[in-house]
């Protein structure tokens, strides 16, 4: 284990990542280059500059900030070293000691993205491209933004070292606006701030700590060992540990993300003040929401509103109440209402917020039930499955192009729920009910033990992540298109995605999916 630092908290200020301007700008299209490289980066006062992984060099990435249908192109420029700074596992699949250390492919999470430039992870690529993965397909990637005012990220997809590549920092935000949200008034410039939120544990020398064996007395397991799931002892927001945030007494926007690892995040301000919510991952809800605490796993995100104008002078802590977080990890930033207000808030905290496209259940012509299982691999290190399958099987998710179907994940995992992430797709949660575990396991007969419950306030809009807790079957619903191609589902705790926690997708255009079926 790391020797313990101890890191003094709320001595820092809170970073805001700047925002990235294209190289060129033709009418509606705007091109982009971003730079993969290796670099230091101070996080807290008390460390030395800790090396890090980054896009242009920083941590988190710079932020995209583009308009709904506006066309970006994106060369992704990999700059890294051929080694990796962090334990790379060569027994898991992808990641052979035969393969470059420093492979990188980039996912627009959330993004609604043509399969060439969805970042499939086996379309890796080294520096200046010299080698490239199976499924390599283009340099440049395009992003047609077609989805509503939202928040997604980008981040590391490569097949086998997912985890280290995101924990060394490779990350940003992508926020698409449009007129709709604009029109809304709500907080913005200075007083929209988007949030990063990861854990991280650190060497006394300031470099990033990540465990390459869970039990070094086993001497049957390789080494380094991908862990289970990696829980770190620190907090860190937009790149700093535990920061302060000084604000005015005023409405200010806060667009949340859990870039975790694995670590589930229940955020609360220790004031009792509200948080009112008005987007989730794909975009805003229909209402304003008014939530005293959400629960966050990898990857979800939730944008609020908080208002401290009854707070002026005080010092707010938001908090991490998740029952299993350390000492350490319930704290993750301070917010001072120390700075006078410069003139007076006029922007909204509207009600309806607009209306959502949303999918009835009698649309879907499909209802997949897909098991979430665990068992051992040859070393004897738990593998969480996708239904029973390993990413090399034969592909069973497939689709015609915008057909509805209904996934029911029925989690037999005694364990944390799993966040689930579907690529391509926007989906709703129907419901969570739960079932007779042990006769599903001896029949495979799903009996039910309770009513359907329904999803949290703060899970009501569109989804790309959700939380599939053990026990329970958990229901969304999703119309796969509008592209064709191979796309993936996994599990967003990434030291499952990496060993086999990974399955693919494949949404066939009408003709090719008449022909698989024999028509
Ligand atoms: Cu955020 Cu497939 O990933
Ligand atoms: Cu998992």
């Amino acid at each position: 284990m790391s020797e313990k630092i101890k890191l003094q908290k709320f001595v820092d200020e809170l970073p805001i990542p700047n925002i990235l301007s294209p190289k060129m700008r033709i009418n509606n299209d705007s091109y982009y280059e971003v730079t993969m490289k290796e670099f230091s980066q101070k996080l807290h006062r008390d460390l030395e500059p800790t090396r890090l992984w980054g896009y242009d060099g920083i941590f988190p990435g710079p932020t995209f900030e583009v308009m709904k249908n506006e066309q970006v192109f994106v060369k992704w420029i990999n700059n890294l070293p051929n080694k990796h700074f962090l334990p790379v596992d060569t027994t898991i699949h992808g990641s052979e000691i035969t393969l470059p250390e420093g492979r990188s492919v980039v996912h627009l999470h959330g993004g609604r993205t043509p399969a060439h430039s969805d970042g499939y992870p086996e379309a890796w690529f080294t520096r200046n491209f010299e080698q490239t993965g199976p499924l390599f397909e283009r340099e440049i990637y395009s992003y047609p933004n077609i989805e509503r005012a939202t928040t997604l990220w980008y981040h590391d997809h490569t097949v086998g070292i997912t985890r280290l590549n995101i924990y060394a920092g490779l990350a940003g935000f992508y926020l698409i606006r449009d007129m709709h949200e604009e029109s809304l008034n709500l907080p913005k410039g200075n007083y929209e701030i988007p949030l990063l939120i990861v854990d991280r544990s650190f060497n006394p020398d300031g470099s990033l700590y990540y465990p390459s064996t869970s039990d070094s007395n086993d001497k049957s397991l390789p080494h380094p060992s991908l862990v289970p799931p990696f829980d770190a002892d620190t907090i860190l927001v937009n790149g700093k540990v535990y920061p302060f945030f000084e604000v005015e007494p005023r409405k200010y926007r806060f667009r949340f993300l859990n870039a975790s690892n694995s670590r589930i995040l229940t955020l609360k301000m220790d004031s009792g003040q509200p948080f009112y919510q008005i987007g989730t991952d794909g975009g805003l809800l229909e209402r304003t929401v008014k939530i005293n605490e959400f629960i966050m796993g990898s990857a979800e995100r939730v944008d609020v509103i908080i208002d401290f104008s009854n707070y002026y002078g005080q010092t707010v802590t938001l908090k991490n109440v998740t029952k299993s977080a350390s000492l350490e990890t319930t704290d993750v930033m301070q917010f001072r209402v120390t700075v006078p207000l410069k003139s007076s808030d006029t922007t909204s905290l509207p009600y309806y917020l607009g209306n959502m496209n949303r999918l009835i259940t009698s649309m879907a012509e499909r209802i997949r039930d897909l098991t979430l299982v665990r068992t051992k691999d040859q070393y004897g290190r738990s593998l969480n499955l996708l239904d029973g399958k390993m990413w090399m099987d034969r592909i069973s998710e497939r689709m015609e192009v915008n057909t509805v179907e209904i996934w029911r994940i029925i989690n037999l995992i005694d364990d944390d729920p799993h966040p689930i992430h579907i690529h391509l797709v926007d989906f709703q949660i129907l419901n969570r009910q739960p079932f007779d575990v042990s006769q599903y396991q001896k029949n495979g007969k799903l009996t039910f033990t309770g009513p359907p419950i329904p999803p949290n306030p703060y899970e009501m809009g569109l989804k790309d992540t959700v939380q599939t807790p053990f026990g329970y079957v958990t229901s969304i619903i999703a119309r796969f298109g509008p592209f064709t191609g191979r796309y993936v589902w996994h599990c967003h705790m990434l030291e499952h995605e990496d060993l086999e926690m990974m399955r693919p997708i494949e949404v066939l255009k009408t003709q090719d999916w008449k022909k698989s079926e024999g028509y």
